[in-house]
């Protein structure tokens, strides 16, 4: 499948994306990374791996409907067929997803339903929680809402640290969505 990766941060899972692509694990093409914070690490990472980067200033559109519009004139000029959020932080609105529909895939660092929206990981160990984990989901209208893909928990031991929880589900994610992406592109879900 021809994807495009939309990410606004480090892109460690984007990183994790790439590699698994040119490791043939992942059966799909990284036609272009989204990124709506130009400069981010991301960027740095794409253009190294050679990948097409497209980075905008979403204050610079009227609204969201023009720059997803804009976006989506990008993504069909690049023929990609499943749009892959990969620590982009901001709801995607009605353009991109009247037109990817059940094409638009998360991944949120807790197992939601609980724990969602930012920070998920100082929530869960805020909370207190023994588990939590990794979710991979369709995206809908809501804040990491829509159907769950797959999830995997990561426990919390006593006294770990927010950094250390987080680390331990940042070593799940590279290896659990390249897989899970894979197995969704294959028909096996
Ligand atoms: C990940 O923890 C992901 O679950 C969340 O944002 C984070 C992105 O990290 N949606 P990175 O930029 O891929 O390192």
């Amino acid at each position: 499948k021809k994807i495009a990766v939309f990410a606004s941060g480090s892109g460690s899972n984007f990183q994790a994306i790439h590699d698994a692509v040119q490791s043939g694990k992942l059966r799909a093409e990284i036609k272009l990374l989204v990124c709506d914070k130009p400069g981010a690490f991301v960027t740095e990472r794409a253009r190294k791996a050679g990948v097409l980067v497209l980075e905008f200033i979403p204050k610079q559109f009227a609204s969201k409907e023009e720059f997803e519009t804009m976006l989506h004139e990008e993504l069909q000029k690049n023929e990609v067929e499943y749009i892959v959020l990969a620590g982009y932080m901001r709801l995607i609105g009605s353009v991109l997803l009247e037109n990817y529909g059940k094409r638009i895939i998360n991944i949120h660092p807790s197992l939601l339903p609980a724990f969602p929206g930012m920070d998920a990981v100082g929530q869960a160990v805020a909370a207190g929680v023994k588990v939590t984990g990794v979710t991979i989901h369709f995206v809908d209208e809501g804040m990491d809402t829509g159907p769950i893909i797959a999830q995997r928990a990561v426990e919390i031991q006593e006294g770990d640290r927010e950094d250390e929880v987080a680390q331990k589900i940042h070593e799940i994610e590279h290896e659990f969505y390249p897989e899970t992406l894979d197995r969704l592109f294959e028909g096996k879900r």
